[in-house]
């Protein structure tokens, strides 16, 4: 190392240099965590050690909610009460309902969700920042999330807005804002088995945006709002969207096969496949599979199903061995299709189900908060004299 020459030097030097870097932060640990594991070599995701498959079968939303911000399972009455708050705060203030009506009919609904969760912060008038005052607000967002959703889009269609249900639980609710009628078990089953699969995911894109955020000690709001622009990307939350599009293009299992030769010669990544972190069956997958087949059994939407599956056996034939395999997004397309769901719904039900998982992420870091502020490397010219305008 030079001698250095000046104070500034002697600085410069002494500031730790990385010598490498992970593109994509690959293999770097941001966080400890408490809240959710993932074994992606395996397969398997725990929230807060309950393995995912027994949450699906056996839980529901509002107690795996209830899991990821308290780290247990909730006795009778404290999961009751937390019913009781998500209930009662699921409607929104009518100047917000007045914003979202002026929003054009044909913005995306991620990016309206995104703009009126920002919006609520000016609503929040509580000064407090405390655990408790913060845990209230992560319940609250997670209450008005689907009534933001649905408002939207009812008011996109010029029909008005679904007062939320004074009864219903948070999945059948969502459904009731949507479509204004009272949807039956089964579908109310399904809903929320998706909602809590796509609830948390350990250090994903939008979690990681939404920690980055609070570790400046912003507020939840602001955090939440970068977890909804993370999600909406194609790389991430938005494949879901893009699933169902690549299903209607190809239309027939029988055109599979070219249609998937064709991309992955051109290199083009095929949608609802590959994760940074599963490198076998993301298991998610594999529940949401079951429930779209049985969705699907004897009804139009079958030749969907099968295009899917064929395009998993194809997938997976040559792509198997690289660890490219489904992942959540390829079989949630087909089940909210047949639900009747407007596709572009898809990624903002993805962001109503993972909002309590942010928030419990970002409770969960303030209680050791560090700045996230990593390093770059350097690769541009080396100092050089700057030359006014008129000299250049
Ligand atoms: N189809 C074909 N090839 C793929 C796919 C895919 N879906 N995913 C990865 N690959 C290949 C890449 O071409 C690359 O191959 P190469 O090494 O021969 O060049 C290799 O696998 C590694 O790919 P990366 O893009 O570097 O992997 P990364 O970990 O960065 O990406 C990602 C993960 C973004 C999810 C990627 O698999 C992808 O783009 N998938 C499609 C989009 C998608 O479904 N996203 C949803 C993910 S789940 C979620 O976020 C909820």
């Amino acid at each position: 190392m030079a001698e250095p020459q000046s104070s500034a030097d002697a600085l410069l030097q002494s500031v730790k240099k990385p010598e490498s870097f992970a593109a994509g932060l690959e293999g770097v640990v941001a966080a400890r965590s408490k809240l959710c594991q993932i074994d992606g070599n395996l397969g398997k995701l725990y929230y807060a050690g309950y393995p995912i498959e027994e949450l699906a079968e056996g839980s529901t939303y509002e107690e795996c909610a209830f899991l990821l911000w308290h780290g247990r399972l909730p006795r009778h009455e404290e999961l009751e009460s937390l019913k009781a708050e998500l209930r009662n705060k699921r409607t929104l203030p009518q100047q917000v309902v007045d914003f979202i009506a002026m929003m054009p009919h044909t913005a995306h609904p991620m990016d309206a969700l995104r703009t009126v969760a920002s919006l609520l912060a000016t609503f929040d008038q509580n000064p407090e920042r405390s655990p408790e005052a913060n845990l209230h607000r992560a319940v609250a967002l997670t209450a008005q999330f689907p009534t933001i959703v649905a408002t939207f889009h009812r008011l996109r269609q010029n029909q008005k807005p679904v007062e939320p249900h004074p009864k219903l639980g948070h999945a059948a609710n969502f459904l009731y804002m949507l479509f204004g009628s009272e949807p039956d078990e089964a579908t109310t089953k399904v809903m929320d088995v998706a909602m809590v699969l796509h609830l948390d995911h350990e250090m994903n894109a939008s979690t990681f945006g939404s920690l980055v955020v609070a570790s400046t000690l912003s507020d939840l709001y602001s955090a939440v709002s970068a977890g909804v622009g993370a999600l909406k990307g194609p790389l991430h939350g938005g494949a879901n969207e893009e699933v169902l599009k690549m299903l209607l293009e190809i239309g027939d299992p029988k055109n599979v096969e070219a249609y998937v030769d064709e991309a992955l010669a051109k290199k083009v990544k095929i949608t609802g496949f590959g994760h940074r972190v599963y490198k076998s069956y993301d298991p998610r997958a594999r529940i949401l599979k079951e429930y779209a087949r049985r969705l699907s059994e004897k009804t139009k939407f079958s030749r969907f199903f099968k295009v899917n599956e064929k395009l998993e056996k194809v997938m997976v034939e040559r792509k198997g061995k690289q660890g490219i395999f489904p992942n959540v997004d390829l079989y949630s397309g087909i089940i909210y299709h047949q639900m009747g769901i407007a596709t572009d719904l898809f990624t903002p039900i993805f962001a109503i189900a993972r909002v309590a998982g942010w928030t419990a992420h970002v409770l969960e870091y303030w209680q050791e908060n560090r700045l996230f502020r990593p390093n770059s490397i350097y690769d541009g010219p080396a100092p050089r004299k700057f030359l006014p305008i008129t000299q250049r």
